[in-house]
């Protein structure tokens, strides 16, 4: 429900007054921070205004996606949570919503997930089906400042249009832990029951209930495993087929929060392995690592739960920012964006068994104007060269590296800024260079250079690239290898050139799509509460 102008209790316990909505639309109308719009995104999803991290509660229900968001409504920083939200028919174009769920009596409302209870299994539906949120309530213990982390539920009955809280929460608690957060929840259709996949640290836990409201605990995974570089964070868990196989595989995904000695920051790790109902058990050894993504700017990304099942897909879509300056970033009257939501599939590869990710097909609707090219030789000397009116764009290229060393593709700006993507044939390594991609002061550990492996068959590569006002993404070989790096340019992209450092190389294919904005205007969008 609305809570304008009332008097909610922060995660800290303090008391913040909330402005109603009339104010913070005058807000935006006369404070001129309010009005900037700098780097907007054209095609991923920001907030009307004010601050975003992680994505929440996606879920599809009765012919819409809902994207709810960890939202501070009255600030560009975090603060105290809460759910903002969101509406698509085809995962691109949102509606804004009214904020979901406010903070309450018992504190701030932090990351979690939503299901469908289509049987009615909390009994809070009246026989019907409808929409449940289960989120972490933060707080602190009475009397001190030690964070308390609970799980909580609400309800919707009118496809998420308005939320009641549970009037039993919290329902989980654990009295001993600190970090106890970000509930992921599925139906298990082998065990019958509902699997609460959840972090506390540096492990997951595994609880399961047959109602969403009493959670027993039967396992635990991870503190011996894969990445502990930072705190672990929002987890997810499904099932996927491996290629056409025939055979299956479980994908547990786990985000690890900065650690100030690692130049990466926050960043997400996953496990591949089999889950029966009661324990995760990983297929690799305890030390093997693999991330979803080798940008520095996608984080906390989660899953779409109730994708129609004839459509058979997992669709992820993650925070595209890092701790490390998120709080940062020059952007104006908003701050933080989504990654391009995408597909996730499992493919066999030397090392074992991969995910895969590409962004959902719905994308391709914004494709407008199509430049092309075949068989085009570059050298240092002659590079391919090519303005461009459109800064929003979809470049696909195929790559035969030839003699060549290293193939740059490098977008510069009409004022200073260029960002490079490039391939360096010996070392095969797909990077990024945003060293000198717009602004990068605002934070020392922004402008970098930074990349992963990617193999090249019979010296070939293909890049996918998808660049938006604030952002890049890049995906190497059909979506084995995804760097998402944020970037902020000191004017609209305008030229395109693709070199060598040396030897020839040769674009086999080169599609450059401009793309539509999903934005109706570039105005300001002025916030609903
Ligand atoms: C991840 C995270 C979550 C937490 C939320 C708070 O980015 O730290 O663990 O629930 O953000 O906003």
């Amino acid at each position: 429900a609305n809570a304008g102008g009332a008097v909610v209790t922060t995660r800290k316990g303090a008391l913040q007054s909330m402005p109603t909505t009339d104010e913070i639309n005058k807000m935006i109308d006369s404070n001129k921070e309010f009005k900037m719009d700098s780097f907007r995104p054209g095609f991923h999803f920001s907030p009307p205004t004010h601050w975003l991290n992680d994505p929440n509660g996606l879920v599809y229900y009765e012919g819409e996606y809902h994207l709810f968001y960890q939202n501070h409504p009255f600030s560009t920083q975090w603060g105290p949570m809460h759910w903002g939200h969101a509406v698509s028919e085809n995962l691109i174009h949102w509606q804004h919503a009214p904020i979901a769920l406010f903070p309450d009596e018992h504190g701030a409302i932090f990351s979690g997930c939503c299901v469908v209870d289509w049987n009615d299994s909390s009994g809070l539906f009246e026989g019907h089906h409808g929409l449940i949120a289960i989120f972490t309530h933060a707080d602190t213990y009475p009397e001190t400042d030690q964070p308390r982390q609970r799980q909580s539920l609400a309800y919707s009955r009118d496809k998420g249009k308005t939320w009641h809280k549970y009037t039993g929460n919290p329902v989980l608690a654990e009295p001993d832990l600190v970090d106890f957060r970000d509930p992921k929840v599925f139906w298990h259709a082998e065990s019958k029951r509902w699997i609460m996949v959840i972090v506390a640290g540096d492990h997951v836990r595994f609880y399961r209930s047959e109602n969403l409201i009493d959670w027993a605990l039967v396992s635990v995974f991870g503190q011996e495993e894969g990445s502990h570089d930072g705190v672990w964070e929002c987890p997810d868990l499904f099932e996927l087929p491996i290629d056409d196989t025939g055979r299956t595989k479980w994908v547990l995904i786990i985000s690890i929060g900065d650690n100030p000695s690692c130049p990466e920051g926050s960043r997400t790790q996953y496990f591949i392995g089999e889950f029966d109902g009661v324990k995760f058990i990983n297929d690799n050894s305890a030390d093997h690592i693999m991330w979803l993504d080798y940008g520095r700017d996608n984080y906390a990304g989660v899953s779409w739960s109730d994708i129609p099942e004839e459509d058979g897909r997992r669709v992820i879509i993650g925070w595209m920012s890092n701790w490390k300056y998120a709080n940062e970033t020059p952007t104006g009257i908003w701050r933080g964006s989504m990654t391009l939501p995408r597909t996730l599939a499992l493919s066999c590869q030397d090392e074992g068994v991969v995910l895969t990710q590409m962004p959902v097909r719905e994308i391709e609707q914004l494709r407008k104007d199509l430049m092309s090219w075949s068989d085009v030789r570059v050298t240092a000397e002659t590079p391919f060269s090519q303005k461009i009116s459109d800064d929003l764009l979809e470049i696909e290229a195929d790559i035969d590296m030839g003699s060549s060393d290293e193939v740059q593709i490098i977008m510069k700006s009409s004022g200073e800024s260029e960002t490079v993507i490039g391939y360096d044939s010996m070392r095969e390594w797909l990077f990024i260079d945003r060293t000198q991609s717009g602004l990068t002061d605002f934070h020392s550990s922004f402008p970098c250079n930074h990349g992963a492996s990617m193999s090249q068959e019979n010296g070939k590569i293909k890049l996918h690239i998808w660049l938006d006002r604030n952002a890049v993404e890049v995906y190497g070989n059909d979506g084995l290898v995804v760097l998402t790096d944020q970037i902020f340019p000191d004017a609209p992209m305008d030229s395109i050139s693709i070199i060598t450092k040396s030897g020839q190389a040769k674009l086999n294919l080169l599609h450059i799509h401009a793309l539509q904005s999903i934005h109706a205007s570039k105005d300001v969008i002025k916030q609903t509460l």
